[in-house]
């Protein structure tokens, strides 16, 4: 299988489409819309969890890994989308959530009525002689990592929500538990498998405090025990058909290990998700802050990992968008005066990158994170968590609502944008979050009028075409230009090279041609603002506000 030719669809199915009137999106929705799907000629897509599940955190604390949540239909319904998906060569990547569970799942509920075997599954343990808690580590969601277990003298880790319990992966009981849950989706025809949060599942057997929020982290993430923890999963499930994918979620993770977890000799995983680049428009690394993106230490970021991993034999997700982030066009174009051009600019810098390009339900339409006016609209639990910590720490209600409204969840979340009617032709009920800026953006625009939808199309025939693209190496150029981000793709034998320019302003800089490509005749084979066409390279070209090209050089 080459991962290089394949391209992913993303699907948050309680915003896809409900078929029900309920509000929320769910199984039949979805197949209803395969044929809108099968348009953009994807091969795989990821679903976020529909298992049963409390809802506390839209699904990723699950309570029964093999059940399907009656809100979002049933196995029968399951089947049949993997086999009407499988009918345009399209496959089923599921969420597999196993650094922890939800406290509704019987495994917790099970330890807390005082089961031995299943208290082992767990991070129990007692507070410290003075009373505090056992660690003083922090929830990734606010507010301490540790709650009291029930009526004991016990308190439970949890580095996610209060009600998402982290599963102790020590315990070889709970790896099997995990490999049994991979194995019965593949029974099902589920060929690929994203892992939420799995470099934090090795945490030590003897959990001690920690310095600082930084070091915090290192005290549980890309442990060397992840390795062979996924080396173990990877032999007992996924790993003995050569034709599942599978990505990591990798939490604050390196290079380093990301090369490991991925290089094909290590029989870990298909490729990472790593979130560097989208910490660029954090103020001192922290999320619930508001800054400009920066440019040169984004560019910085994907040219260090694209030339490592190709280097280490790595393979990276491409992505800048997807259910934990607001919309890439707000953060990184220009979704008032070139929302088209930026939203295909964007595209083109990582679709045309070495690895696997994901694009996230509505981006091929250009999607913005909607407009909402009061903290009332918002509804996910990091978010809310984080707006009452900013009003504590002393931000006035209007600097936390604006901080919250650049950066919640809930912004991609919103009900994708099918029509221009009031609920966005999305649900005939109230939809669980409301849309906005439906009368422009939406499926039945973009497909009659919009230019977006069909410049993916042309990135992805153009990914499973030209070997440049799916096989190429990568080599940063115009490392210093404070505008333009470029590359070079080159195959091994040098014959042919591909150049890729990216503006991200709206102005028009020029950029320099590297000195051993000027003069050549070459071919453009996708440009924002043109169709593919024959040039003679010149000593530099100007672009235009948010112009994307893309040349290829045969020697
Ligand atoms: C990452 C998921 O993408 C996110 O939505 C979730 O809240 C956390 N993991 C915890 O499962």
């Amino acid at each position: 299988m080459n991962l290089g030719k394949k391209v992913i669809y993303q699907i948050y199915p309680k915003s896809f489409y409900d078929s029900d009137g309920d509000g929320i999106g769910d199984l039949r929705g979805i197949i209803s819309k395969i044929p809108y799907i099968a348009k953009l000629n994807i091969d795989m897509i990821w679903f976020n969890p529909f298992f049963v599940s409390p809802q506390h955190d839209n699904g990723y604390d699950i309570a029964d890994y093999y059940r399907i949540d009656p809100r979002f239909g049933t196995m029968e319904d399951f089947e049949e989308l993997v086999a009407k998906l499988k009918e345009i060569n399209v496959g089923v990547m599921l969420d597999m959530v196993f650094n922890h569970c939800s406290t509704d799942h019987e495994w917790f509920q099970k330890a807390l009525a005082g089961d031995p075997k299943y208290m082992k599954y767990f991070y129990l343990r007692k507070a410290k002689p003075n009373g505090d808690l056992p660690t003083n580590w922090q929830s990734k969601f606010g507010g301490p990592a540790w709650k009291k277990f029930g009526d004991t003298d016990l308190y439970y880790l949890h580095l996610y929500d209060k009600s998402q319990a982290d599963l102790d992966w020590h315990n070889p009981d709970v790896r099997k538990e995990a490999a049994k849950v991979v194995n019965f989706w593949r029974d099902k025809g589920v060929t690929g498998f994203r892992f939420d949060v799995l470099n934090v599942i090795g945490k030590d057997e003897v959990l001690v405090d920690s310095t600082d929020p930084v070091q915090e982290k290192t005290l549980y993430t890309d442990t060397p025990i992840v390795q062979k923890y996924i080396k173990e999963l990877n032999q007992a499930s996924f790993g003995q058909d050569s034709e599942t994918i599978t990505v990591g979620e990798m939490s604050s993770t390196s290079i380093a290990n990301s090369i490991e977890y991925t290089k094909p000799e290590n029989h870990e995983l298909s490729m990472v998700f790593s979130f560097h680049h989208l910490k660029v428009d954090y103020e001192n690394g922290q999320k619930w802050t508001k800054k400009p993106f920066d440019f040169m230490e984004l560019k910085r970021l994907f040219n260090e990992w694209q030339s490592k991993m190709d280097q280490g034999d790595g393979w990276q997700a491409l992505f800048w968008n997807n259910h934990d982030q607001p919309w890439a066009l707000n953060r990184f174009g220009d979704p008032v005066n070139y929302r088209e051009k930026s939203a295909e600019m964007l595209a083109t810098a990582t679709h045309l990158l070495r690895g696997t390009p994901y694009i996230y339900m509505g981006e091929e339409l250009g999607m913005i994170d909607p407009h909402y006016y009061s903290i009332h609209n918002y509804v996910d639990v990091e978010c809310l968590n984080a707006y009452q910590e900013l009003i504590d720490e002393g931000h006035s209600a209007h600097d936390a609502f604006e901080i919250v409204k650049t950066k919640s969840r809930d912004n991609s979340r919103v009900p994708m944008h099918w029509d221009a009617s009031q609920n966005a032709g999305f649900t005939v009920g109230k939809p669980w979050l409301k849309p906005t800026d439906q009368q422009e953006i939406n499926v039945e625009n973009e497909l009659t009028d919009g230019e977006i939808f069909n410049y993916y199309q042309k990135l992805i025939h153009l990914r499973k075409t030209e070997d440049l693209i799916s096989d190429g190496h990568f080599q940063a150029e115009l490392e210093d230009h404070p505008q333009v981000f470029a590359y070079r793709r080159y195959l091994d034998n040098q014959a042919e090279q591909l150049l890729v320019l990216n503006n991200f302003y709206g102005y028009e800089p020029w950029a320099i041609i590297p000195e051993d490509l000027q003069n050549k005749n070459a071919h453009v084979i996708i440009d924002n603002y043109g169709e593919a066409r024959d040039i003679k390279l010149k000593d530099a070209i100007q672009l235009k506000p948010y112009q994307s090209i893309a040349i290829k050089i045969t020697k």
